[in-house]
């Protein structure tokens, strides 16, 4: 006896042929049918698009299992039903002991993690009584000037229990000093009471310096001796710091700054296979640090075309470092990747509308598989965040780790035609980019070339173009505009804590030793004027002297130079 829908509906179509004549019936909305990179997308997709089984009816090995080469599903066997993602909010502001009051708020709120956002002066290597650092210190980040704000920012807060990470890239190599010093002294750091030792130390330093060229524009020094300084760095933490991420090889920057995913992909990808060859150039075996380079990327809010970039990415680098490079140890294989929201998808307009766009690209981010999150507050079109918008940020992660159940299965989307054609597409275009970078010459030059550079520009003026035109639809700002969400409130740093910060540099320059002070910056000049040597040791001297960043800079920028970026239209 038929169902009351079964006499009702019409006959399903038997083919697909029959199928796409249904279709073809009824009109298609006028809308812009691709991803938001471009990517045109069909009405279905079937075993006919793509297959996922090879023509003897065996398993795709290009997709394979999560924990096996080559990771498309998954870095690890059991993934988030042997361990969630870490929940990582990036927080920082004012003086290093407001922030390490965020940070212990963050930990009582079940955050996994930590993530240091420093201010602009201490990203572009200026100290807080820099001329160029008035008005900015504090405001967008902490501030941190020499070890002893490294100290205070982690006081309270074991540097041996706890993953920290820093988001720093020019200068990371003297935060990674001041941190590697702030742990030797935690807890005395003297005979009896040695403090954490390096190698428990476990966290990341962000230090990805081509993107900074190509995205984020914060530079201290030339291009060439910004890649030594980074391979130093690799180098050193390879041998003394085993636990710890020595690059977070980016595109969240890249992709803010108006990339496609697909760009997004290929650029970071590159940067990453760049460090590699460098590192092995210096003469380190691959799997000594292939194991602990970090991936970073951006969750933006089309959410299939998320997903395919991620497992694309574990693809392309496991393949990259096995077959290309020759890596043996499978840990050197693995693509693991921190994931942060758009900020450039959140709206000033209407901004209660961002918590649904950050919970949908943070879903994105755990179907893709990441390691670590970030999901933004809904208030960051407007200022730093408030306690309660962190709040919800955070709560939104664990909503979905608690509540959705997707953490449950490995991989739900794997085997879906249309996510594993897309993953496919993904990874095409991304070797397209790596065939043109490779006849400019490989990434350094084609950065020096402002390649990169000039396709993100042309893919951002590209999407605005289709914002203003109406093309596409971003809810609250060109469409649905009625109404909005009244008198917002938002954080409001307080001037005063310039005043407080420049009160404490002044303290340590008053009471350091000052012939130790010019003595380890000599010790750095001659350091860095020898290609071959490795400016971590002086780097930790000057630290333990309470040499400040700006000084450091200063120094090593009359063996360097400066950076002058030749403008891309
Ligand atoms: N089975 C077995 N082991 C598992 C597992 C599983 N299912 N899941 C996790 N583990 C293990 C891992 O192997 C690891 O063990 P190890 O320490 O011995 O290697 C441990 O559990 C921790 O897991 P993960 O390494 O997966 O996760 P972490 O959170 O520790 O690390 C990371 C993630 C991506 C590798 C790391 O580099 C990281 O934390 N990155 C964060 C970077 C970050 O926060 N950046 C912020 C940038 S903000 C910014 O730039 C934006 C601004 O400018 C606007």
């Amino acid at each position: 006896m038929p169902t009351p829908s079964e006499q009702t509906a019409p006959a399903l179509p038997s083919t697909h042929d029959e199928w796409r004549a249904a279709y073809g019936l009824a009109p298609e909305r006028d809308a812009d049918f691709t991803t938001l990179g471009g990517i045109p997308i069909e009405p279905l997709y079937t075993a006919a698009d793509r297959p996922t089984e090879t023509a003897d009816g065996q398993p795709d090995p290009s997709i394979g299992l999560p924990g096996q080469y080559p990771f498309t599903r998954g870095v690890y066997p059991s993934m988030y039903r042997g361990r969630l993602w870490t929940m990582r909010q990036f927080a920082g502001f004012g003086t290093a002991e407001e922030t390490n009051e965020r940070f212990r708020y963050l930990l009582d709120h079940g955050q996994t993690g930590l993530s240091t956002a420093f201010d602009m002066p201490s990203l572009m290597g200026h100290d807080s009584d820099h001329p160029l650092s008035l008005g900015e210190v504090g405001r967008e980040g902490v501030a941190i000037d020499t070890v002893d704000d490294m100290q205070t920012l982690f006081q309270g807060i074991d540097l041996g229990a706890v993953s920290v990470s820093m988001t720093i890239n020019a200068p990371a190599a003297i935060m990674l000093a001041y941190y590697a010093v702030a742990a030797e002294r935690q807890g005395g750091g003297d005979a009896e009471n040695p403090g954490v030792a390096l190698d428990r130390l476990n966290g990341t330093i962000q230090a990805d310096i081509l993107k900074e060229y190509i995205a984020q524009k914060e530079w201290c020094f030339p291009v060439d001796p910004a890649m030594r300084v980074l391979g130093d760095m690799i180098e050193w933490s390879t041998h003394h710091m085993p636990r710890w991420n020595s690059v977070s090889i980016s595109g969240y920057h890249i992709r803010e700054a108006g990339a496609t995913a697909a760009q997004e992909l290929a650029f970071t990808l590159k940067d990453g296979l760049t460090y590699v060859e460098q590192a092995i150039e210096r003469g380190l075996d691959v799997d000594d640090f292939a194991p602990r380079l970090s991936f970073f990327f951006n969750a933006q809010i089309d959410f299939f075309e998320e997903i395919a970039k991620y497992r694309a990415a574990r693809r392309i680098w496991a393949r990259e470092l096995k077959e290309t490079y020759g890596a043996k140890n499978p840990k050197s294989w693995l693509m693991r990747t921190h994931t942060q929201t758009a900020g450039v998808s959140l709206t000033a307009q209407q901004p209660y509308n961002n918590i649904s766009r950050t919970a949908i690209e943070a879903l994105a981010g755990v179907l893709g598989g990441t390691q670590s999150l970030h999901t933004n507050s809904h208030d960051e079109a407007l200022a730093l965040p408030t306690e309660e918008a962190v709040r919800i940020a955070l709560r939104t992660q664990q909503i979905i780790a608690h509540e959705t159940g997707v953490a449950n299965t490995i991989d739900p989307l794997g085997g879906s035609w249309f996510v594993e054609s897309l993953t496919d597409e993904m990874e095409r275009q991304a070797y397209e980019y790596f065939r043109k970078i490779d006849e400019l010459g490989g990434m350094v030059e084609a950065v020096k070339l402002s390649y990169p550079q000039r396709e993100i520009a042309e893919a951002a003026f590209e999407l605005q173009t289709a914002i203003e035109d109406e093309r596409r639809i971003v809810v609250g700002v060109n469409a649905f505009t009625e109404g909005d969400d009244g008198e917002h409130p938002i954080l409001k740093v307080d001037p005063a804590l310039e005043r407080k910060q420049l009160g404490n540099l002044q303290k340590v320059r008053a009471a350091r030793d000052s012939t130790a002070v010019e003595a380890a910056l000599v010790a750095l000049k001659e350091t860095a004027a020898k290609p071959d040597a490795n400016l971590m040791p002086p780097l930790m001297d000057a630290a333990r002297a309470h040499v400040s960043e700006g000084e450091i800079i200063h120094a090593l920028q009359d063996v360097f130079g400066s950076y002058t970026e030749t403008p891309v239209f």
